[in-house]
């Protein structure tokens, strides 16, 4: 119980400390941009067409706010409340105060104030599911999400992959490579905070997969979010500043090659839709 807490209030203690970084992080250049544009692609296709969303670890909101824009009832749900505050001084902003049902501060493992099947879609996007390092705390994590979901609605779940933090090894923490941390992260996924980031389990797809059927999830698509362009960030932003008819076409090509098991395998953030049937 101790290391539960201790855990989670190292993630909570690391995004009360990013504050407006993680506000910027979805739209902070076109690399990153792929992250979002990617999920709100993929949104767009399973979303109905109105109804009561719940963001479930939606931060600052960057999700709540585009969707109740677009019309949608939003609860936003987040463990830090820093990010919460964030969310409310630009759910003001955007002047879109009546569409946000609920600002909530709480964790995924324990959605307890929300009754059984109560929401038309539920979003828990950008790796809150990963920051749930214990497989137990995972499986009650998707049982909750499942609960409060309405038969046949959408649930996406994004999380970190595991391949791409080890390319990212190689590429730009090869120190790392010779130490146990890089090792445990190769061969179980867990990351318990030593090295800046904040606990994490970066899973391999089939993982994730496998830990959606097992709660009786039925997997109606899978996505790598940057896709082939994993961790080619230099390479997206220059292309899109320098060659802007050739980051036109890389967008369809992302597109086309998103759900590929080779783009999904590599992929900084891998999207899962699925749904209770
Ligand atoms: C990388 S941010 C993603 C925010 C947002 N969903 C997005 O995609 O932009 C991860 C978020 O997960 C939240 N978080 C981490 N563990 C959580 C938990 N157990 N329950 C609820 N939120 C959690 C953090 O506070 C943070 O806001």
């Amino acid at each position: 119980m101790e290391e539960k807490v201790a855990y989670l209030m190292k993630v909570r203690k690391y995004y009360a400390e990013e504050g407006m970084r993680e506000w910027r992080r979805l739209v902070k250049d076109p690399y990153h941009r792929l992250e979002y544009d990617t999920t709100m692609h993929f949104l767009e296709r399973y979303l109905p067409s109105k109804g009561l969303i719940l963001d479930a670890g939606g931060g600052p909101g960057r999700y709540t706010i585009e969707l109740a824009r677009r019309g949608y009832r939003m609860v936003l749900l987040d463990l830090t409340p820093e990010l919460l505050k964030i969310a409310k001084r630009h759910i003001r902003r955007a002047g879109i105060q009546a569409m946000v049902e609920g600002i909530v501060e709480g964790t995924i493992t324990n959605l307890s104030i929300f009754n059984d099947e109560c929401f038309d879609a539920v979003l828990c996007l950008g790796g809150v599911l990963s920051h749930l390092v214990r497989k137990s705390d995972r499986v009650k994590a998707i049982a909750e999400l499942s609960r409060v979901v309405k038969r046949g609605a959408p649930l996406f779940i994004s999380v970190i992959g595991r391949l791409a933090v080890l390319m990212r090894g190689l590429a730009d923490f090869p120190d790392l490579i010779c130490e146990d941390v890089f090792i445990k992260i190769r061969d179980s996924g867990d990351y318990y905070g030593k090295r800046g980031f904040a606990p994490c389990h970066f899973y391999l797809p089939e993982e994730l997969i496998k830990e959606l059927k097992d709660q009786g999830l039925e997997l109606l698509k899978i996505v790598g979010l940057e896709g082939i362009a994993s961790t080619r960030r230099r390479e997206i932003n220059r292309l899109y500043r320098k060659i802007p008819k050739a980051y036109k076409i890389w967008w369809k090509t992302h597109l086309k090659t998103c759900t590929h098991p080779g783009a999904i395998a590599i992929s900084e953030h891998i999207l899962a839709v699925c749904t209770k049937p």
